[in-house]
């Protein structure tokens, strides 16, 4: 039914991009639903026998593998012609996860609650995702367990055992995306009422939540960032059409800002996106809001530099900050950007130096955010000496976000770039060659090119 799984996903994919810099984007731009809500909303349609119906599901790798691993489990999944995917677990045929997809993303822990609250027991694999720092799951683990899982770890994975899990009070030690997901799965059909303290609340998540309120989840979201789920029996099928893909909006806006272009990006959403449009508007980028839309554009000649830190939500997103490094090494003087939700995330620098930046990291904490790796020696603050022209050279891309800095990177720089490893770009974007070329980049996959015999970095 779906052609991809894990094998076939590290297999394929292996395209290659070829781009001529210097071309401004102008056009339009639809954006993607979120694939951070919708691989979430696909596990939460476990939480019902009946059937559910996703709207405008992105066709993206990571999708695909999440489709293949509920597939598994029992779920019947058909991607409809409209982009639409009805999914429907009327029975859970295996509780276990299988090992083959250890490794590949975040997704298989998120399993755990679903397959306890249905079947009693669940077995997932050890879990990846893009390797941008160690990504513990000790707090999906202790939460589940608080719940009344009984949960053993071996080198491959977890077995989990449970009757029926029971709400309580969870204080969570960082507002951790995921296991703010977890938890809320596992409250839905608890027995009583949880309360998640230092919660996330990053707009997926609350997206996740309305799906969950239409099949029939009593979920509030209070204030400092407190979740009261009341557990109730049973859920129902619902009907839902995802959040946009602010990841992708923003990474899309960053491509006009730096090409001097203009892009009308459909489906923005700016509520999502306030941290990141005064960003850009600090630094000289553009933007005029639509019903529906935002168009994006350069503002100031030259960019001026800045000072961000990332953070949760409703901060500065740390999967814009690769990109808005690329469109840094750009803007006239010194802009330092500190890292506080990932330890390794500035792996992909070094190629941006190669390219002619003049990106310098550091261990220490260049800002004044709590910062979980104070003195604990992660290069996790950068200086970014701007401007400094970029000059294409091959380019090996390590993960997903890093991608389209590099891609970025590419459609500014003096002369051709040629990009290996785009199947983290085709994990988490559509369609991205044709896209960017219908408004304007030079850009082509070289069937000559197809990289089957480079070295293949395996996901995550
Ligand atoms: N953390 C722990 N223990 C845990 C869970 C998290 O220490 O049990 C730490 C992590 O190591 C990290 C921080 O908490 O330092 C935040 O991690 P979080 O759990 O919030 O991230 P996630 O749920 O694994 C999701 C997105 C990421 C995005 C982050 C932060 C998905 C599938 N992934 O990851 O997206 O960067 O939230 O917003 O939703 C991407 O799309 O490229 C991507 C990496």
């Amino acid at each position: 039914m779906f052609p991809t799984d894990v094998e076939s996903v590290s297999d394929a994919n292996l395209n290659v991009y070829r781009i001529r810099g210097h071309r401004p984007l102008v056009g339009r731009i639809r954006a993607q639903a979120a694939k951070n809500a919708v691989a979430k909303q696909l596990v939460a349609s476990l939480l019902t026998r009946e059937p559910c119906r996703l709207y405008d599901v992105p066709d993206i790798t990571e999708i695909d593998v999440v489709l293949d691993m509920l597939a598994e489990i029992g779920a019947a999944c058909d991607r409809l012609e409209d982009g639409s995917v009805d999914i429907a677990t009327p029975r859970i045929a295996s509780t276990t996860v299988g090992e083959r997809y250890s490794g590949f993303n975040r997704i298989p822990i998120l399993l755990v609650a679903p397959l306890l609250h249905r079947a009693g027991t669940a077995r997932v694999p050890v879990v990846g995702g893009c390797n941008i720092g160690e990504r513990p799951i000790d707090f999906h683990i202790d939460l589940l367990r608080k719940m009344g899982a009984e949960i053993d770890e071996d080198d491959e994975g977890y077995t989990a055992r449970a009757d029926r899990l029971r709400g309580t009070v969870i204080a969570l030690p960082y507002p951790s995306v995921g296991a703010t997901e977890n938890a809320i799965f596992a409250a839905c059909l608890a027995r009583g009422t949880t309360v998640i303290n230092n919660a996330a609340v990053e707009p997926e998540i609350v997206d996740t939540v309305l799906f969950l309120q239409k099949m029939g989840a009593l979920i509030q979201i209070d204030t400092d960032r407190k979740i009261v789920i009341e557990g109730v029996d049973r859920l129902s099928g619902a009907r839902h059409d995802p959040v946009r893909d602010r990841i992708e909006v923003a990474s899309f806006a960053m491509a006009a800002v730096a090409t001097g272009g203009r892009l009308r990006i459909e489906g923005a959403d700016q509520t999502a996106m306030i941290t990141f449009l005064n960003t850009l508007r600090k630094i000289g980028g553009g933007f005029e809001v639509d019903p529906g839309a935002i168009t994006f554009f350069r503002d100031r000649d030259p960019l001026d530099p800045i000072h961000i830190e990332t953070d949760v939500h409703p901060g500065f997103m740390t999967d814009w900050q690769q990109p808005m490094v690329t469109l840094l090494t750009q803007a006239h003087g010194v802009s330092v950007v500190h890292e506080t939700v990932y330890e390794q995330r500035f792996g992909y620098t070094s190629t941006l130096n190669d390219m002619g930046a003049n990106i310098t990291l550091t261990n220490d904490c260049l800002g004044g955010k709590d910062c979980r790796f104070t003195d604990r020696n992660f290069p996790h603050s950068a200086i970014v000496q701007g401007a400094t022209p970029l000059t294409g050279r091959e380019i090996e891309i390590p993960d997903l976000r890093a991608g389209f800095a590099y891609l970025l990177a590419a459609l500014i720089a003096d002369g051709e770039s040629t990009i290996f490893g785009t199947r983290f770009i085709e994990r988490g974007y559509v369609n991205v060659p044709e896209r960017l070329a219908s408004v304007g980049a030079d850009i082509d996959v070289p069937a000559q090119l197809l990289a089957r015999d480079r070295p293949v970095a395996v996901p995550g």
